[in-house]
Order: structure tokens, then sequence, then C-alpha cells
């Protein structure tokens, strides 16, 4: 294990133009000063928000180095950091808590309103990365996992037991923390419920697994792609919808299965269409749970009457209410007792020269979760 400080050169996938290709780059990593750690990262998964980020669904400055949802092991340390040491497993997170928000004061950290991640910088507002060009390059959330290794804020950098896989552990920094806290945290769904999640990629069957350990009575699967209906029976669904076609079929056919409609709906697309689909699925009483991020500007709408009249609720979910520094360890936890089994949402391992072919795939609604890993 290099345990040097002092800048060294990586390759990474650098986003220099919404809708262009990510491009593999050759950068300049600075060597971490005081609070920050230098990570090797194992692996980076592809996550839908990357293709949003790539396809310019969202607006982000750029240049940028890509990826949020990554794991590896801290490979240095800044002056002064004592609370990891060289060799730890870490997964990242993309939210570092600024502390002192009025979101952070209450406890509620994924809601943090100063995060520094959402700059793309170090808290201080410096970079870690330059091209060959000497220019800076800015680090995605702050963490930039789709790169050889990272620069990151000490808080970033969550220690994980031994023995977790990194692919494994890369999903718990995003997909798996998404869906499996939706359930348990921010709807805390109780044991018994229905409960149904519509888009089965790496947050929807996270979703899935989250209803397993709520102890659901039944977990109805919902997605175009007939495939992915297998994958989440394998994670824990009882049941799978093919959702294409007409609305209000797809809605007859959930009520059916549900004794009159799930107590809970997952959306995890992030579509106007379905998320609508996810409120007008409710019975009475019921909760729409909304995971999926759309492109910024969308608009859905819902019957204001049959809402309050029959005390629905809905709900934006943002990184699954996560306290990563103590949710990616339990996490981790119920992974290794054999009770989340995340090994099952990912069907292939890339090398970084293939990310516009990942990029591809998950448009297509191709495959699994894919990650990028690292020798
Ligand atoms: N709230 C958060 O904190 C958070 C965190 C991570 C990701 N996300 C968002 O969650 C969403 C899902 O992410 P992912 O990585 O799992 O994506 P994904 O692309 O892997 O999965 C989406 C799934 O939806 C299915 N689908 C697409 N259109 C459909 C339709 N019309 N009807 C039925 N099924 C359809 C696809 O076949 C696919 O299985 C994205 O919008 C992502 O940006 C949110
Ligand atoms: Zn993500
Ligand atoms: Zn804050």
């Amino acid at each position: 294990m290099r345990a040097t400080r002092g800048a060294i050169d990586i390759r990474a996938a650098v986003l220099r133009e919404a809708g262009e290709r990510a491009a593999i780059e050759s950068l300049t990593l600075a060597e971490p000063r005081a609070g920050e750690v230098r990570v090797r990262i194992g692996a980076s998964g592809v996550c839908h928000s990357d293709l949003h980020v790539r396809d310019g669904d969202w607006p982000r400055p750029m240049p940028i180095a890509m990826g949020h949802e990554g794991a590896g092991v801290v490979e240095a340390v800044g002056p002064g950091v004592h609370s990891l040491s060289v060799g730890q497993p870490i997964a990242l997170s993309w939210l570092v808590p600024c502390g002192a928000c009025r979101s952070c004061r209450a406890g509620r950290v994924w809601a943090c309103v100063e995060s520094p991640s959402f700059r793309h910088r170090m808290p201080d507002g410096a970079t870690v990365l330059a091209g060959r060009d000497g220019v800076a390059v800015l680090s995605y959330c702050g963490i930039a996992t789709m790169a050889e290794a990272t620069v990151v804020p000490v808080s970033a950098a969550i220690p994980l037991p031994a023995g977790v896989d990194p692919a494994v552990a890369a999903l718990i920094g995003c997909c798996v923390t998404t869906g499996v806290g939706a359930v348990l945290k921010t709807a805390a769904v109780p044991a018994g419920s229905s409960v149904a999640v519509i888009g089965l990629g790496g947050v929807g069957l996270s979703c899935v697994m989250g209803a397993v350990i709520a102890g659901a009575s039944r977990i109805v699967a919902l997605d175009r792609v007939p495939e992915k209906l297998d994958a989440a029976r394998s994670v824990g669904a009882t049941d799978g919808l093919v959702a294409t076609g007409d609305r209000a079929a797809i809605i007859a056919a959930l009520r059916e299965l549900t004794d009159g409609g799930p107590d809970f709906v997952f959306e995890a697309i992030g579509r106007v269409d379905t998320v609508e689909l996810a409120i007008e699925a409710l019975p009475l009483g019921a909760t729409a749970v909304l995971v999926g991020l759309t492109p910024f500007e969308a608009r859905a709408s819902f019957g204001v009457y049959p809402l309050v009249d029959g005390s629905r609720r809905i709900l934006g979910s943002n990184y699954g209410f996560a306290d990563p520094a103590t949710d990616f360890p339990r996490y981790a936890a119920l992974h290794l007792a054999g009770r989340l089994p995340v090994e099952r949402l990912i069907d292939r391992r890339i090398g970084l020269d293939d990310l516009e072919g990942a990029f591809e795939r998950l448009r297509a609604g191709v495959g699994l979760r894919q990650v990028v890993v690292f020798e």
C-alpha cells in the first residue's frame, strides 16, 4: 500500500460539456491537505444520476470529474487527520453535511442546505484536480469516484467493516442508501404493509430490499422491462407487473394484487408519468414516496380533492434520509449478515474506458447495476 503524500497522476472520467462524451483524461490529483484524505478507488457504480449529468438534464459547472457512487481504501491522510488511517476500507458519501444550517442543526443532514458537496469543491472552496493544461477540474459532489484515486474531505470517507466487496461498498454509497433508506427511514414502512416499487434499477431494487427488511407482506415490483421483474424477485419481491400501456389497467392490476391498493408506492425512475401513476395508485390513507429525480423543470399534477379527502400523502426522499456516518456501516452490516443481497444488483463490471457504453445501456434500460472496477 502506497502511503505517499504529494500530488499524483490519475485517470478519470471528465465531462467538459453536457451532452458530450465523458472523456477519460489524465489529471493531476493534489496531495491531501488538513482535513482531507486520498482514497484509492476500488469501484464506482454507474447511477442514473451520472447519466442525468452526462446528458445535461441538470445544469452543473464544468469541467467536472464524474461519479458519486464509489468506494475504496484510504491511501494517504492530510496533516492532523487521526480519525482514518491508511488501509481503511471506506465508502464515499456524496453529501457532506455543513453541520451548521437549520437542517443539520435539526439532525436532518440529508436536507443540508449549505453542503459543500453541492459546489463540487472542498469545504474551503479549493479544487483538488487539474487537467494537463493546469486548469482546475471540479470533483462531482466533492468525491469524483470515476477515477483511479480521489481526494475528499475526511467526513466524506465513511469507514466500513472489513470484508465488503468494493463494488457492493460503492453501491452503499448511493443506490442502496437511497432505496433502503427511502423505505426504512423516509417512509418508516411498518411490518405487514403492502408496497409497490415502480422502476427497478439500482435504486428501485434497493427499495425492494428495504421493503423485505421492513417486513412488508406484499412487494409488487413494476418496470417496463420484463427481465427486471426477475431481478426484483431474486431480492424479495413477491409479485411483478410489466408497467407498459394504459395507466388505469396498471392500477387495476396493482389493486388486484394488494387488496385494493398498496399502502406505500415508491417511484424510483424520475418520470412525470410514473410519478402521477404512483400518486393515482394510492388507496385511501396510503403514501407515495418519490425517489426518482426528473429533469429540473419537470412538474407533475394530481387531483387535490382525493389527496385531501383520502388522507393520502406524498413524500420526497433525498439520499434515503441518510446520515452516512451511521447508516453506511449499518447497511454494510446487514449485507454481511446476508440480509441485504446487494451483490445481486450488480451484473456487469467494466473498465473506465467502457463508460460511454455503460451510459448507452443505462439509457436503454439494459441490464442491472454496472460498476466500474479499478485494479
Ligand atoms: N432521491 C435520491 O437521492 C436519488 C439518489 C440516486 C438516484 N436517484 C434517481 O433515481 C432514479 C433511478 O436511478 P437508477 O440508477 O436506479 O436508474 P436506472 O436507470 O438504473 O433504473 C430506472 C428503471 O426504470 C425503468 N423505467 C424507465 N422508464 C420506465 C417507465 N416508463 N415505466 C416503467 N419502468 C420504467 C427502467 O427500465 C429501469 O429499470 C434516477 O432518476 C436517479 O437520478 C435519486
Ligand atoms: Zn446515485
Ligand atoms: Zn447543513
